[in-house]
């Protein structure tokens, strides 16, 4: 297929574009580098072994998106570009709805407009919010209880009405859970663009000495050990669902929503405990009062993408941790400690 993807140069993006060209898929890629690089496209292509193309467009930008839609052809949109932050999308609400919400109805419209059936969506499990029941399934409640995550729940309404209005329309809206982990060339990974609000890229920083302890928010939860659990997923497991879920959109018509997580959930201190192992050095941490808004308890249920999609993910956390430490080891300390 000639697919189309937003926010290729991100973190997800680069890898789901490796995994792509593998498939033989041909790819133009879009971005506008606000939390990335152009030369992620080199590594991308490095790892991948065949060339694709990439523009700077920032999807907030009708006109030139209706120009590459009206002139691309592409069979496919795999949808990546916004931001990911609850915290941050709190205190700049506009900047999120303007990103994540207005860009993606304007993307879905001109996809509309162009006959362009299958989109592939970046949701994720923020649309869930706070919930009682676990694991998570695609029936709890969507129930989002920061701006960045109404947007993501906003966004699958929109594709679910556009699928509604156009018969021979595909949605997928893949619900991540949190993707950690990095290619194991060591090649691509997650780049912070400051200070991380990430564990694992905080986790890391501390190992390289860049900062010089972890808060650890809340160690009187009703959990194992006291500390949040949260469903840890390799970026390269995920990176391999949009590709299945690509080719399940060809297939058929319609909206779904799926959960991608491992189903497995992992303490703060549980990935403490692997960092320390993958890194082979101490993290020095201190435990803090919780976080206000934050689930004590979160993981999902895989079953229906491993249903549909004959998807399961397959990596553990020390491979997990293992492989992003590899990649984070030999970023620039400068760059990071911005
Ligand atoms: N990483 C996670 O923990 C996580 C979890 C759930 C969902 N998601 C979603 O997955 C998607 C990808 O996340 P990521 O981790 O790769 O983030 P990322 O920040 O690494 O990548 C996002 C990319 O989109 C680009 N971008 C942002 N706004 C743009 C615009 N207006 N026009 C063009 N490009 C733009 C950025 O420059 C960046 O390259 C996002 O939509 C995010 O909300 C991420």
């Amino acid at each position: 297929m000639k697919v189309l993807v937003t926010g290729v140069t991100g973190y997800i993006g680069s890898h789901t574009a490796v995994e792509l060209l593998a498939e033989g898929h041909d790819l133009i890629g879009i971005d506008d580098f606000s939390t990335s690089s152009p030369k992620v496209k080199h590594d991308i292509e490095r790892v991948a072994g065949r060339p694709f193309t990439l523009l700077d467009l920032d999807l907030r930008n009708r006109c030139e998106v209706e120009c590459l839609l009206a002139s691309g052809e592409f069979d496919a949109i795999i949808h990546f570009a916004g931001r990911k932050f609850v915290g941050e999308s709190v205190a700049e609400p506009m900047q999120y709805y303007e990103r994540n919400l207005a860009a993606s109805v304007s993307l879905a419209a001109a996809a509309q407009r162009h006959e362009i059936s299958h989109v592939v969506f970046s949701s994720s499990c923020t649309v869930y919010g706070q919930p009682t029941q676990l694991p998570v399934t695609e029936e709890t409640p969507i129930a989002p209880v920061s701006p960045y995550g109404r947007t993501k729940a906003m966004t699958e309404t929109v594709l679910q009405d556009l699928c509604d209005a156009t018969p021979s329309a595909s949605v997928l809206a893949l619900r991540y859970f949190n993707p950690i982990g990095a290619h194991p060339s060591a090649l691509l990974g997650e780049v912070p663009s400051g200070p991380p609000n990430n564990l694992l890229p905080y986790i890391m920083q501390v190992a390289k000495r860049v900062r010089p302890f972890l808060n650890i928010y809340g160690g009187d939860y009703d959990t194992h050990d006291g500390t949040c659990i949260r469903d840890y997923i390799h970026v390269v497991d995920l990176a391999r669902a949009h590709v299945l879920a690509l080719d399940r959109a060809a297939e058929t018509t319609g909206f779904e929503a799926l959960n991608l997580g491992t189903g497995i959930g992992s303490s703060v201190l549980d990935v403490l405990e692997a960092c320390e192992k993958a890194t082979g050095r101490a993290i020095p941490h201190q435990i803090v009062d919780r976080r206000p808004g934050d689930a004590a308890s979160m993981f999902a249920d895989p079953s229906r993408a491993q249903q549909l999609l004959g998807w399961k993910a397959e990596a553990n956390l020390p491979e997990m941790c293992l492989d992003h430490w590899n990649f984070e080891r030999n970023l620039d300390v400068d760059a990071l400690s911005a």
